[in-house]
């Protein structure tokens, strides 16, 4: 008798991703049994991996085979967050060549869009306003920041260099990167953010990521600095970003991601004259590209290799 496929769930992109996410899988993994996150027909006994997002809390725990959790994002924190998640299992965060891409794609928007005072043509707009007003500095006059100096951070950093900002990053260890000055570890914080025109947040949300943007922090920026956020929501205390912008100290910012998410309608970012928002839309990657990174993953599994961007709970990302 034949024996029984591998079962991989897939809650990313719901009941109606599934064929498409069949035919990838079938090419790539044909031994694989690739089920919907709530086929009722499925043994929660006979799973082996599961490719999701914002899983239900204590549903994992359920499965009592499960190899490997693969993210569908490169964060995991709507994973970890799961009190009752089975620790001792490995999870892979999403690591495509797609999601690094459209993540610079990303802040090089944003960052010219500050440079460039978008939001106040986006204001003008609306009035039929004709605001013709010159740009304060260029690209080579704007020093900019990347908070996290992971995948994501230096693949932006290579974009950003390439449109010709003077660049600085900083990170938990200390890098050495081309044509960059990088700042490590909380006690370099300040001195990195006081000589920043830009911040970029690429951050995880880790305890010790949460709040690193607060009042006195903002206050180290150079006048008239700008704020990009496309890592986690809670790197910035949103209340205090919004009195730094209304006292002018900063000019603006641009937020893709935000600690309560969807952000609700009466939340006074939508509607501040100095932020533009963007709904958690920064990266994304096709299932074709993501499949092919499980893919990867779970021949690694079979394999007896190490995984591919395995999350390590020690350092929290
Ligand atoms: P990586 O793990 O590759 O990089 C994380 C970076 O953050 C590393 O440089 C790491 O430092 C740094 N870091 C972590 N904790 C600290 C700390 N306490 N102090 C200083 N630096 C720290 O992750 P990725 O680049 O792949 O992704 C980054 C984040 O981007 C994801 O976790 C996710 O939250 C977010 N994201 C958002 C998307 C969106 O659509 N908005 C899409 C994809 C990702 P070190 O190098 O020393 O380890
Ligand atoms: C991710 C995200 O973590 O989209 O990949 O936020």
């Amino acid at each position: 008798m034949a024996s029984p496929r591998d079962i991989l769930l897939v809650k990313s992109g719901g009941e109606n991703a599934v064929p498409e996410w069949r035919d990838v899988f079938a090419q790539l993994c044909p031994d694989l049994d690739v089920r919907w996150w709530d086929d009722p027909e499925v043994d929660p006994a006979a799973v082996r991996f599961v490719l999701v997002w914002q899983p239900q809390p204590g549903r994992l725990a359920g499965y009592t085979s499960l190899k490997v959790i693969f993210s569908s994002g490169a964060g995991v924190d709507h994973i970890t967050d799961d009190p009752q998640l089975p620790r001792h299992i490995p999870i892979v965060r999403m690591g495509s060549a797609e999601t690094l891409q459209t993540m610079g794609e990303y802040v090089c928007l944003a960052v010219l869009a500050i440079q460039r005072e978008l939001k106040r043509a986006l204001n003008a707009q609306p009035e039929a306003r004709w605001d013709e007003f010159q740009g304060s500095r260029t690209a080579p006059q704007t020093r900019v920041g990347i908070m996290g100096l992971g995948n994501i951070g230096q693949t932006a950093a290579r974009m950003l260099r390439g449109i010709g900002y003077p660049l600085a990053g900083w990170s938990r260890k200390r890098k050495s990167l081309e044509n960059m000055t990088c700042f490590a570890g909380i006690e370099e914080l300040d001195a990195f953010v006081r000589q920043t025109d830009v911040v970029v947040g690429l951050l995880p949300e880790t305890p010790l990521t949460r709040g690193l943007l607060n009042a006195s922090r903002l206050a180290l920026l150079p006048r008239g600095a700008g704020i990009v956020n496309a890592g986690r929501g809670s790197l910035i205390v949103l209340s205090d970003l919004i009195a730094a912008l209304d006292s002018g100290h900063l000019s603006s910012a641009v937020l893709d991601v935000f600690e309560d998410e969807p952000l609700k309608p009466e939340v006074a970012v939508w509607r501040h004259p100095r932020i533009i928002v963007t709904g958690h839309i920064a990266g994304f990657a096709s299932r074709r590209a993501r499949a092919e990174h499980v893919a990867r993953g779970i021949a690694a599994y079979r394999r007896g290799d190490p995984l591919p961007n395995l999350f390590q709970p020690e350092r929290g990302y």
